[in-house]
């Protein structure tokens, strides 16, 4: 909060004038002279998928394929991606889910900018500050364009990689319209080739509307990151299970055994993670989960919620209403039906303190465009174990968590549920700056 009259002096200048004396990263972005160091176009489709070993369906793909590419870059390069929409009928975007992009850049069709038509296309550049896993999806029709395929994995390799960094391995897990499980668009058993003994970071994604368990037989494992931030001593985990949210990310350490392999499953499928051919146990879901908010060492977040500029209540709940002049039994926040919802508003630098509380009678998986959400306390209980940043957060009908951010990324955002036909049932808001 400190720093608040210095950063806006700086953003009206890059407004004013186009050039600053301090660099910042919406001036990279900008500059049309910097080279760019990871570029590649994505062309959109609607066409026929058949996924690996399943069935075929009416669905949108990347390049022709669902998931889109893998795209992968280290931290400080600068991103390009070329978006053209071949034949998508209602338009397409691209959002990068869990990366603080540049407003201009978060791809919210109808905020950010205008959705994509047949034949049009738009171009998408920022420089990967933050260092994760993350994935990316169309932000129009988000619901029957994200089941249909338009999403896909991003992959952000930290500035230094050190040479015994973990071999690592993507999980995209993805229910396909007609209820078709998969992993990296496989149905049942994706396979992952490591060597016995080999350290791996699998890299788990849910792209679902609904929140999933994985777990792992033949190894025991950590929880290095999620939603692209490190955690802080993470302990052994053995028989418990990992719960990821909707459009959460969660990356394990295993360690392939010395005979068989691993298994990263999930309710209907898995990633086995060995020698090709080595047979990995399959095991039902362990009664017990790891729980986040007590996981891993205490360490200092950065951010001291007793400095708070602004507190924000963020009530859901339900109510019958009018949504778009249709009758309904709508999800309300602080007791609104869309629009009669808050505009959540804050200066640069502030620090935030947001309590989500949910009397909905359903769970709802609440995302932040263009931050990240320190979790201080669940139901009146205190994090006590590693810093917890998430970008979507799970709050059960009845629970309430208290978290804080420092609004540090100027913009329109969105606030809302990644269940998406939630988000369209108008269980959505924005955070924007004054
Ligand atoms: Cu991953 Cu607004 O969404
Ligand atoms: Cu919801």
């Amino acid at each position: 909060a400190a720093m608040h009259d210095d950063t806006s002096a700086e953003v009206t200048a890059a407004r004013g004038s186009g050039t600053t004396s301090t660099t910042r990263v919406t001036d990279l972005v900008a500059d049309p002279d910097r080279p760019v160091d990871v570029r590649l176009e994505l062309v959109a489709r609607a066409e026929r998928i058949t996924p690996d070993g399943g069935e075929p369906f009416d669905g949108f793909t990347l390049n022709g394929q669902s998931p889109g590419p893998v795209i992968r870059a280290r931290q400080g390069e600068l991103v390009e991606v070329v978006l053209r929409n071949d034949d998508v009928a209602d338009g397409v975007t691209l959002h990068w889910h869990g990366v603080d992009v540049p407003a201009a850049m978060d791809g919210v069709a109808g905020v950010t900018q205008d959705a994509v038509r047949p034949g049009e296309s738009f171009t998408y550049r920022f420089v990967a500050e933050q260092a994760g896993t993350f994935w990316y999806h169309s932000h129009q029709a988000s619901h029957p364009q994200v089941v249909g395929g338009l999403f896909g994995a991003l992959v952000l390799e930290p500035a230094e990689q050190t040479t015994d960094a973990a071999a690592d391995a993507l999980a995209a897990i993805h229910t396909y319209p007609g209820g078709q499980r998969t992993i990296n668009g496989a149905v049942g058993d994706a396979h992952r080739d490591a060597a016995p003994g080999e350290t791996v970071r699998v890299r788990l994604i849910n792209t679902d509307s609904t929140p999933t368990s994985a777990w792992v037989t033949g190894s025991v494992f950590r929880v290095l990151a999620v939603d692209g931030k490190d955690l802080h001593g993470p302990g052994e985990v053995d028989g418990q299970a990992i719960e990821l949210t909707a459009g959460a990310r969660a990356d394990l350490e295993v360690r392939v055994p010395a005979h068989g392999a691993v298994r990263v499953q999930v309710p209907g499928a898995s990633l086995v993670v060995g020698p090709d051919g080595a047979g990995a146990d399959t095991s039902s879901a362990p009664r017990a989960s790891v729980d986040l908010l007590t996981y891993g060492e205490p360490a200092d977040p950065g951010v001291d919620p007793a400095d708070a500029d602004r507190t924000f209540a963020y009530d859901i709940g339900r109510w019958p209403g009018f949504l778009d002049g249709r009758p309904g039994y709508w999800w309300t926040i602080n007791g609104g039906i869309l629009p009669a919802v808050p505009m959540y508003m804050v200066d640069e630098g502030d620090i935030v303190v947001m309590r989500i509380a949910n009397n909905s009678g359903e769970v709802h998986p609440m995302h932040l465009h263009g931050h990240h959400l320190l979790v201080l306390s669940r139901d009146g209980q205190p994090s006590s174990g590693s810093p917890w940043w998430v970008d979507s957060l799970d709050v059960e009908h009845g629970e309430s968590y208290e978290v804080a951010f420092v609004a540090d990324n100027p913009g329109i955002w969105m606030d809302h549920c990644h269940n998406l036909p939630h988000a369209s049932e108008g269980l959505m808001t924005h955070l924007a700056y004054s």
